[in-house]
């Protein structure tokens, strides 16, 4: 029996109040997972994604998080073990889903160093560090889902610096693998491929152009919904399914295969 098996499950699932986060976690309560989410900015969104979970008959709350302030994250740490105190009377959760994140669309030659820096602190110094400051927290046996992004296996011109931010995400998802194994902590990448959400100004939902440019290379004919990716997220986190670790879990619909 693995250290989860005997109580409700507890997931952290940062930008949670829309998109694939939202959808990951509304799928997550579905299967009996509790939830602690974060927002950025949409705070009502987030409760209105509590109140969701909860009329699904689990216990959930919303916390504020800038992925992209590592400084923030101690006290964020603080909270978050507050609040598995005062709702679950418990220490640790046991599944970090480290989801969210914005896009930019940028030619190399345009692109600034403001924002390079500004995906790198949010995709890759957040995703590292955030997951440190959170390793206390985690139940020994829990697993880690990150996020990374069909674009950092092809490649589109405008993508290079928010996909070589989703390699690197890639890279040390493999790393925590590794040292998290003795913990008997699971750490693996969803790489979603195009999928209709707000990212990237909704270009993928909005614009019928794009839309069909991505259904036109993607085997199934189709872009991703943000409950395909949901649906995933939910069953590589299933109980029994423990044993995938170290891996980049692409879903996509077979995008440019
Ligand atoms: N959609 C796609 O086509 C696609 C494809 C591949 C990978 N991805 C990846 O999937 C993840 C989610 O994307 P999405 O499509 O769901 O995007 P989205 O619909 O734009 O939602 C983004 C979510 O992340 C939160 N967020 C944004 N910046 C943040 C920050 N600095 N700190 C904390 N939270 C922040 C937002 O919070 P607030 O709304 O509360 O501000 C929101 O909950 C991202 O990592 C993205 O790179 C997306």
């Amino acid at each position: 029996m693995t250290a989860t098996a005997s109580r409700n499950r507890i997931a952290l699932v940062t930008g949670a109040s829309r998109g694939l986060g939202r959808h990951s976690a509304l799928k997550l309560a579905e299967e009996g997972i509790d939830l602690i989410l974060t927002y950025q900015r949409g705070e009502a969104q987030a409760q209105e994604v509590v109140r969701q979970a909860e009329a699904l008959g689990r216990r959930a709350l919303a916390l504020q998080l800038d992925v992209g302030d590592s400084r923030s994250f101690d006290a964020f740490a603080a909270r978050v073990k507050s609040a598995l105190a005062s709702h679950w009377q418990r220490q640790q959760f046991d599944y970090l889903v480290n989801n969210a994140g914005t896009g930019l669309h940028a030619s190399i030659a345009e692109t600034t160093e403001e924002q390079f820096d500004a995906l790198l602190n949010i995709h890759l110094k957040g995703t590292f560090f955030l997951t440190q400051k959170l390793l206390p927290l985690i139940a020994d046996g829990g697993r880690i889902l990150n996020t990374s992004s069909g674009l950092a296996r092809f490649s589109f011109p405008g993508y290079a610096a928010y996909a070589a931010m989703k390699g690197g995400v890639e890279v040390l998802t493999r790393y925590l693998a590794k040292e998290l194994g003795p913990r008997g902590i699971s750490v693996n990448t969803v790489a979603p491929g195009a999928i209709a959400t707000d990212f990237n100004g909704g270009a993928v939902r909005d614009t019928a152009q794009v839309n069909a440019q991505i259904a036109g290379v993607t085997a199934l004919g189709r872009v991703g919904l943000p409950d395909d990716i949901g649906a995933a997220v939910a069953s590589l986190l299933a109980e029994g399914n423990g044993w995938i670790n170290g891996q980049r879990i692409e879903v996509s619909g077979g995008m440019m295969l």
